[in-house]
């Protein structure tokens, strides 16, 4: 599924916490600052995991979002893919500590690399797409689009649409001044909704809006039609 993972060497990417010495920190840092209790709940609620599920988590980071899945449905075929060799340590553990299945590859996921086997029914990734650029998010989308079956479901926890004021001043200071604003800007103004229903999926809707000391995460779901 993912792409080669030699090709890290070369492909730039933000790390979890933007600075890869910050990573150690990043599972304390994401649970205090984005109240990660508010909204990680609602997300894997969401997703609604089944026993029989095929999940594919892009840029799974440390593993966060597995273990909730693995609470809900143990017997769900959970994959994450991240292209940050120390997250996936960092989730490879946690995900044994808890007696979880879940699969983790270091590498960047792409419709490309799809193996052999069933597809996917459902694509999850949460915290990512901010922090990539607007040629990534898009072709992260188109992928996620191509791999899933008539029927798959994406979903995705994220900054989204930043109301001036409390929540895009909070943004600014915390989330931009780590991650920069060339790469975030686009998802404060909303554009994961409309990058969705231009690549083709159905019934595009935010499912919920959270406010955090970060700004806003948006939790998104679409269909593949
Ligand atoms: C803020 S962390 C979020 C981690 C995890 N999904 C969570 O909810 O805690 C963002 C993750 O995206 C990964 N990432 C960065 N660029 C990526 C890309 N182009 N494709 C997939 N993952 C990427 C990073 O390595 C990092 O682990």
């Amino acid at each position: 599924m993912p792409d080669q993972p030699s090709s890290n060497e070369t492909r730039a990417y933000t790390p979890p916490l933007a600075y890869k010495a910050l990573t150690p920190l990043y599972d304390l840092a994401i649970s205090i600052l984005t109240q990660e209790s508010k909204w990680r709940h609602t997300f894997a609620r969401e997703i609604a995991p089944l026993p029989t599920d095929s999940i594919i988590d892009i840029g799974s980071g440390t593993g966060s979002l597995a273990l909730m899945i693995h609470t809900i449905a143990p017997l769900a075929n959970y994959l994450g893919i991240d292209p940050d060799s120390d997250a996936v340590d960092r989730a490879r553990k946690k995900a044994a500590h808890a007696g979880s299945n879940a699969r983790f590859e270091v590498g960047f996921f792409s419709a490309g690399g799809l193996s052999e086997g069933a597809p996917p029914n459902k694509i999850v990734s949460s915290l990512v797409l901010h922090q990539v650029p607007l040629n990534e998010k898009k072709r992260i989308i188109k992928d996620i689009f191509e791999i899933l079956p008539t029927g798959g479901k994406v979903h995705i926890a994220d900054y989204g649409y930043q109301k001036p004021g409390l929540m895009r001043l909070l943004f600014r200071i915390t989330v931009q001044a780590l991650d920069g604003v060339e790469d975030t800007t686009s998802n404060a103004e909303g554009i994961i909704p409309k990058l969705l229903e231009q690549t083709g999926f159905i019934h595009v809707c935010e499912v919920s809006r959270i406010p955090t000391l970060t700004g806003t995460i948006s939790i998104y779901s679409g269909e593949k039609p």
